[in-house]
């Protein structure tokens, strides 16, 4: 494709070396789309005719559908997608030897990523809904079971297990939202840049731009500002990478909280077995090797999101070959997010939650020691002096090993006059929740308008 100004061939090292096609060529349908687009503005500015431009068109179509059925015949020879597409065409429609007219791969590839940008962010956004509406349903379907909530993994206040659940779905969203965001700034079209400094010829870049979906929400083609910007820009792979390891960040988050609730010492919930594996040593066990899985795999995706920023950090304006190197880690953090996904769905759609040890672990009256001490603000104690009573309260009760609310109404005056017959009344776990009434909170009133939102928001 470039062999005019050499006498040499390339060693078969250096095709080793440099070839991509190996693992660009899963942009095959977007170099297409591409190609078509780009087809179809040069017969409209008269460039080509529309004869060659339909002989390009039904070249691409026959090609994509050889690729699609896998029998497309690579090489790496051709070093990537883009030189083996071309070649595959030339070969067959002589008119194809125009179709680079105006164009370089250097903003070929920058849109073949844009559009799969574009593509895999949908993708992963409904992966997102889909693993939320799992949530939801699991939320819905163990509305009343109560749990310890915990800080510093220490059992802190009461909340229903659902509002855990739901604090999980905002995670999801916001992911959601970013992939949103990185959706939108992908789409703009870099064609028409060509190497980086646009070409001589008289190109329509808006008329490819709209070809190609680079439009606003009003229609309106998007297009690079800046030729130079456009061939060397890579934030958007950066945001993409970003976007999976935040979200790889919040799987390992659940994934952990799962992992702790399954095991004996919490027991929870109980992990389906299509998602756990055995030993091979020891026969009793059951292992959230899925949940481990999930941990794992975010070190992964921020290794790839580390990987691209490390590669644009020192290179000059414009395009250099070393961002060749940007695409197996986007590929790879597409990948694996989507598979994080569809894991955690699957999960979430047979967790079997254990009631009654959660009620157990609930049943703890020292969990309600803040509302014990929010009941002698109510009487008008000062909330320090009434912190440092119940504290008092606590200890009390732990030294005469009992539980917090079998200590008498004698024992507890003596730590504070405040302290009236009523006060066990605060161990009511419903009443207590109940009080909780403020948005966000995990009042009941609360939890159901949460509930009856993202039903709204994911259906
Ligand atoms: N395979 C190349 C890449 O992914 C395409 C662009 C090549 N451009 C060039 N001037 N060698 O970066």
């Amino acid at each position: 494709m470039w062999g005019g100004r050499f006498s040499g061939k390339p060693s078969a090292l250096m095709l080793k070396f440099s070839e991509s096609v190996s693992f660009d060529r899963r942009l095959a349908v977007f170099d297409i789309q591409g190609s078509k687009a780009h087809a179809a503005m040069l017969a409209h500015v008269g460039l080509i005719t529309k004869k060659d431009r339909d002989a390009i068109r039904a070249g691409l179509d026959k090609i994509l559908r050889e690729i699609e059925a896998g029998r497309f015949r690579w090489n790496t020879r051709l070093e990537d997608v883009h030189m083996n597409i071309e070649q595959a065409l030339t070969k067959r429609v002589p008119a194809a030897a125009r179709l680079h007219t105006a164009r370089s791969r250097n903003d070929q590839v920058a849109t073949d990523m844009r559009l799969f940008f574009k593509q895999t962010c949908a993708v992963l956004q409904a992966k997102l809904h889909g693993a939320g509406r799992a949530l939801l349903a699991v939320a819905e379907a163990n509305r009343d079971v109560l749990i310890p909530g915990y800080t510093h993994l220490q059992r802190a206040q009461p909340v229903p297990l659902a509002h855990h659940f739901l604090a999980w779905l905002e995670m999801l969203e916001r992911d959601h939202q970013r992939l949103a965001e990185t959706a939108d700034h992908a789409n703009w079209c870099p064609l028409g840049s060509g190497a980086m400094a646009g070409t001589s010829l008289p190109i329509d870049r808006e008329f490819t731009a709209r070809a190609l979906g680079f439009v606003d929400r009003r229609g309106r083609p998007r297009v690079t500002q800046n030729s130079m910007d456009a061939v060397a820009d890579r934030d958007v792979f950066i945001e993409f990478a970003s976007a999976c390891a935040l979200t790889g960040v919040h799987l390992s988050r659940i994934a952990e909280d799962l992992i702790l609730w399954a095991s004996a010492e919490f027991g929870f919930v109980a992990l389906p077995d299509a998602f756990c594996t055995g030993s091979s040593l020891m026969p009793q066990k059951r292992n959230p090797d899925a949940c481990e899985l999930l941990r794992g795999k975010a070190a992964r995706l921020q290794g790839n999101l580390h990987t691209l920023l490390a590669l644009v950090k020192g290179l000059p304006l414009t395009y250099n070959r070393d961002l060749q190197e940007d695409k197996p880690p986007v590929f790879d953090s597409f990948d694996q997010t989507a598979l994080c996904l569809d894991v955690l769905a699957g999960m979430l759609a047979d967790l079997e939650v254990n009631a009654g040890r959660c009620a157990a672990a609930v049943a703890d009256p020292a969990l309600l020691a803040t509302d014990l001490a929010d009941y002698l603000v109510r009487k008008g104690v000062a909330f320090r002096e009434a912190h440092q009573a119940v504290g008092a309260v606590v200890r009390l009760a732990e030294q005469n090993s009992v539980r917090l609310d079998r200590l008498t109404l004698a024992q507890v005056r003596s730590v504070h006059p405040a302290f009236a017959s009523d006060w066990t009344g605060m161990f009511n776990l419903r009443r207590a929740m109940a009080k909780r009434r403020g948005t966000g909170m995990p009042g009941p009133v609360q939890l159901q308008r949460q509930l009856t939102r993202w039903r709204r928001m994911l259906d």
